[in-house]
């Protein structure tokens, strides 16, 4: 941590494999949370199956403009009320204590009291002001010394809001966790970290088998 100049609040930490990473929350005593962007579940089964819940499962599962949505999770309606009832059904097959939430992430924020969560992980709409409105309505459910953590950092719009909120916030109260990317390197710029990442399927594959990068650093909450 010191080595790199972060404040000791604020945590950059990344797992070889977003599955090992949900065990890794688990390890933390992580049980509550919530998913902010579903689609067909794919990373909410490792999550449910890591930790003991109940875990939140938020989504509109609903088709949006291009000029609002341009993503290709923004599929046709049919398609959305499919994997609605595919991730219910899954649900319910293995008895996962996990509730879907069908409604926008702004929404669903409004059902939960502040520090009630111990994380949530955002994937939504990947664009500027949607991160904004989601990291606005999710960091103060998340009590502290939790985890707001999210995919796609490498995202620029994902990349710049992220940045644009901690420097309005003026401080991380959270930790902050960016997943899956191993090959980063942080930089402190005015207070904001920045990351950056090889994402290519090649480069993910050769550590896919990889233990975790070391985390110790992680554990210190402030
Ligand atoms: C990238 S996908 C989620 C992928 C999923 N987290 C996974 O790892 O498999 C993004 C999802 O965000 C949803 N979404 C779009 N706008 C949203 C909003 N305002 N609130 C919550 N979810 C939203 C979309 O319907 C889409 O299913």
């Amino acid at each position: 941590m010191e080595k790199s100049g972060i404040n000791p609040k604020t945590v950059i930490l990344m797992a070889a494999t977003r599955v090992k990473f949900a065990s890794w929350l688990a390890a933390q005593g992580i049980k509550t949370g919530a998913e902010i962007g579903v689609a067909a579940g794919e990373y909410s089964l490792p999550l449910c199956n890591a930790l003991e819940g109940p875990i939140y499962l938020v989504d509109p599962w609903k088709t949006y403009p291009k000029s609002i949505y341009n993503d290709m999770a923004n599929v046709v309606q049919v398609e959305h009320d499919m994997r609605f009832r595919y991730v219910n059904s899954f649900i319910k097959a293995r008895g996962l204590n996990a509730k879907t939430m069908r409604m926008t992430s702004a929404e669903a924020a409004e059902e939960f009291e502040p520090a009630s969560l111990d994380f949530v992980y955002i994937d939504a709409n990947h664009g500027y002001e949607f991160v904004i409105i989601d990291l606005e309505a999710w960091w103060d459910k998340v009590r502290p010394g939790g985890f707001v953590c999210g995919h796609d950092f490498s995202s620029d719009t994902v990349n710049s809001a992220l940045a644009d909120f901690i420097g309005i916030k003026g401080d991380w109260r959270t930790l902050l966790i960016i997943t899956e990317e191993r090959d980063i390197q942080l930089s402190k710029d005015e207070g904001i970290l920045t990351m950056r990442e090889n994402q290519t399927e090649e480069y993910q594959k050769k550590y896919e088998h990889m233990p975790p990068m070391p985390m110790s650093f992680a554990i210190e909450k402030t």
